[in-house]
């Protein structure tokens, strides 16, 4: 095959055989493909788009281009993912639940992109918990307790990790094509027997618009069908953070409250729930989405998923007794601060994304791939949409270095919030599904 003729047909809008997409996506990974062909594809997929055929056969293509792991196991291989959001630990706490009721989970997670939180860098605020482990422990660890968080060792998907970088820099991130094909090459390449997709919208997700976000989903659901895997969707709102914490440790600390009983962030347990029990029942595995959603939170409430994610935190180099101990085994950062409204009213609306910011720039995520975070620092406390205001009650919770870098978020975090004289609803939380 030849990527100049590839690239002329994408050009033209002529077609690409399965083959060619698939070849192109392998081929992306190594010396077949120079750095300019790849950008060239990334922008004419992104201005021409593909088949939904080609999709599938890019996104085959990509995930092969590297190790794809391959299981025997007593139970199904499952797995969440979710297009990002702000306070948002789901992966945390359905990881273990979904272990709990006999499903094994090889979850390949990411880190803070942008203004959103990433899964292992939360993970990393647990003292001692490694995410880079190679796939020999990877498959111990799923094995032994039934699900690790991991990160993407470099041989998952060479082919997205090289085209990422050439996008990132050519303003071809924002195509429908190669965020499907992205997402799914590294996803797939866990060798899943079935997937739920938790597509975000609202203030601090990537597709704002929910219109947007049920396209993204819609492709994502038909290409991993279409690659062999069983994959259903939610939409869910970002036009607030999920549970009430937005950080690293702080969202630590909200998981191991909802699994424990201690207090449970009812969004958070919603959201993980209703994934949850979607993921059961597409795999047959439940009568019902009804009855999957009672399953994975009977799983939550007898204290089972705690105890899984205590196993897979002391597997995977954390202390031993987590579900036990966590109060005590967190980093907590120096400077506590509470934040006031200025008005009396009520909340009426949210930018997450502006909120996600505030962490970052507490220095709980990173500007660049090289800055190192603060896992102490965040948010909590974080009013919801709907609470009513006055100059007394805090709104949210710093956690900071220093007072300085408080009193800078606390004004970030009073600009995020729109006060207004009428009490508004709250917006829905499962806003749709996608099947096949
Ligand atoms: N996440 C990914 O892994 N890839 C994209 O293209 C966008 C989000």
């Amino acid at each position: 095959m030849d990527a100049g003729a590839i690239l002329q047909k994408v050009k033209q809008k002529d077609p690409l055989t399965n083959g060619e997409a698939r070849w192109f996506g392998h081929a992306l990974s190594g010396a077949d493909v120079s750095d300019a062909q790849a950008g060239a594809f990334a922008m004419a997929v992104c201005l021409n788009g593909l088949s939904p055929a080609a999709r599938v056969a890019l996104t085959e293509g990509m995930r092969d281009s590297g190790d794809v792991l391959q299981w025997d196991l007593p139970g199904p291989v499952l797995d969440k993912h979710s297009t990002g959001g702000v306070g948002d630990p789901v992966s945390l706490l359905l990881a273990p639940a979904l272990a709990e009721v006999g499903a094994y989970v090889p979850m390949i997670s990411g880190r803070g992109l942008g203004h959103t939180g990433g899964t292992l860098d939360k993970l990393e605020a647990i003292p001692g918990y490694v995410c880079d482990i190679g796939p020999q422990r990877l498959r111990h660890v799923v094995e032994t307790v039934g699900c690790a968080i991991v990160g993407a060792t470099g041989r998952v998907a060479p082919s997205d990790r090289r085209l990422y970088a050439i996008r990132d820099v050519t303003a071809t991130v924002a195509s429908v094509d190669l965020i499907t094909a992205s997402i799914l090459s590294k996803k797939l390449a866990a060798g899943l027997d079935g997937l739920v997709l938790d597509v975000k919208t609202g203030s601090g997700a990537f597709m704002v618009d929910v219109e947007d976000a049920k396209h993204l989903a819609q492709s994502l659901v038909e290409v991993s069908s279409g690659a062999g895997c069983p994959t259903s969707a939610l939409i869910t709102d970002m036009s607030q953070p999920l549970s009430s914490s937005a950080g690293n440790a702080v969202e630590v600390v909200e998981v191991m409250k909802t699994l424990t009983a201690e207090r449970s962030s009812d969004r958070l347990l919603d959201v993980s729930i209703a994934l949850g029990g979607e993921l059961l029942a597409r795999m047959k595995l439940a009568e019902s989405v009804e009855a999957g959603c009672s399953k994975i939170r009977e799983a939550i409430s007898s204290g089972g998923a705690a105890e899984r994610f205590s196993k897979m935190v002391y597997a995977m180099g954390g202390p031993k007794d987590f579900s036990e101990t966590w109060q005590c085994r967190l980093p907590e950062a120096p400077v506590l601060q509470e934040v006031f409204a200025t008005e009396t009213g009520y909340i009426s609306a949210i930018d997450s994304r502006a909120l996600g910011n505030v962490v970052v720039s507490l220095g709980g995520g990173r500007r660049l791939e090289t800055d190192r975070i603060d896992p102490s620092v965040g948010l909590s406390q974080i009013a919801r949409i709907g609470t009513k205001t006055d100059r007394k009650t805090p709104i949210a919770m710093i956690h900071a270095t220093s007072e300085i870098r408080a009193n800078q978020a606390a004004e970030q975090v009073r600009n995020a919030i729109t006060i207004s004289g009428k009490a508004s609803e709250q917006p829905e939380l499962i806003i749709g599904g996608i099947k096949p």
